[in-house]
């Protein structure tokens, strides 16, 4: 037994006889609409083309990116893919819905700046608390909160399951948006939030058995948000992937397996990346960035691709 079967038979998925691991994809997947491996066309049909398409007319593109586990990168590339997206002329709106508070650091803004937690419990609206972020992108933090006013958001986003959406809403996006969530790790009132707004998850990870013995318990987190009607699209991102360490290439391939799909996609380790959260620049910015600054940019047209086709 290989060691990719080897590790799935550990997380309970035995593929021994299971060549494609098929078992373990309609396991995991059920009715998960991931990508079958078709190639996707970055540039719109012919049909498509001959359309003009009056984006002001059409709703914006919100991507969520969610994991289990912490630490991962979500927010990382959460203000890379802001950036990026930016920069390929889209215009973005990078959103925290993690009381952590976290973006505000990616994005050089003052920790003190009103976010959504308080601005929320005050009923005030969202418009007020943009912040400008890297080239031209817009920035909502969540701000600072204590724990008291967690607690109260907390409450009253579970019984309003339309909180983000309406508050989204309020904002008076367009087909020319693109809004890019950050959550925090794990089950909780922002993660659903924010997924069933999305139309698109990207679920992080990376390349380690702690994250890869997360499927599961995503698989059931994600469940209820794909039987809606215009269910997201959900695709894998391994962050941080060091292509030098054997291991990480072995865990990429029980992904892989695991999936059953060409996913997952790849973002490497850049020592870039974590110099410019250190300065909170623009990790896109920096000279040194190497392979990871192309992955992003995959990513990116990925992204702009998926909103072409909403
Ligand atoms: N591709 C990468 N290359 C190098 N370092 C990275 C990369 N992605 C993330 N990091 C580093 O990993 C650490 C964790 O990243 P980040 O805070 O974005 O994770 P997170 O999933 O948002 O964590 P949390 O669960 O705390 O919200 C940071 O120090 C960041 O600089
Ligand atoms: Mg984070």
């Amino acid at each position: 037994m290989g060691f990719t079967d080897g590790l799935l038979v550990l997380l309970g998925q035995d593929v021994s006889r299971d060549a494609k691991g098929l078992n373990a994809r309609l396991h995991f997947f059920g009715n998960i609409p991931v990508d079958d491996g078709t190639p996707f066309s970055p540039t719109p049909s012919a049909h498509a083309r001959s359309q003009p398409v009056d984006k002001a007319a059409r709703r914006p593109c919100v991507v969520a990116l969610v994991s289990v586990n912490g630490g991962v990168g979500r927010s990382t590339l959460a203000t890379a893919l802001s950036s990026g997206l930016q920069r390929l002329g889209e215009t973005v709106i990078a959103v925290d819905l993690d009381p952590q508070n976290a973006l505000q650091m990616h994005f050089g803004i003052s920790p003190s700046s009103p976010g959504i937690g308080l601005t929320s419990l005050r009923n005030a609206r969202w418009e007020t608390i943009q912040q400008p972020g890297f080239v031209g992108s817009r920035v909502i933090t969540f701000g600072d909160t204590d724990m008291r006013q967690q607690d109260d958001l907390q409450r009253w986003l579970k019984h309003e399951p339309d909180w983000l959406a309406q508050r989204l809403s309020a904002l008076a996006l367009n087909g020319r948006h693109t809004v890019i969530i950050d959550t925090p790790a794990g089950n909780n009132v922002y993660f659903h939030q924010a997924v069933s707004v999305a139309d698109v998850v990207l679920v992080i990870a990376q390349a380690d058995a702690a994250s890869l013995g997360t499927l599961d318990q995503l698989d059931g987190l994600l469940a209820p948000h794909l039987e809606r009607e215009r269910a997201p699209r959900v695709h894998f991102v391994i962050n941080q992937l060091d292509e030098d360490n054997a291991f990480s290439l072995d865990m990429v391939e029980s992904f892989r397996q695991r999936l059953g799909t060409k996913e997952p996609l790849e973002v490497h380790r850049d020592m870039a990346i974590s110099e410019a959260l250190a300065f909170g620049a623009d990790p896109l910015d920096s000279q040194a960035l190497t392979m990871a600054g192309d992955d992003i940019n995959e990513l990116c047209r990925l992204l702009i691709a998926r909103k072409n086709h909403l």
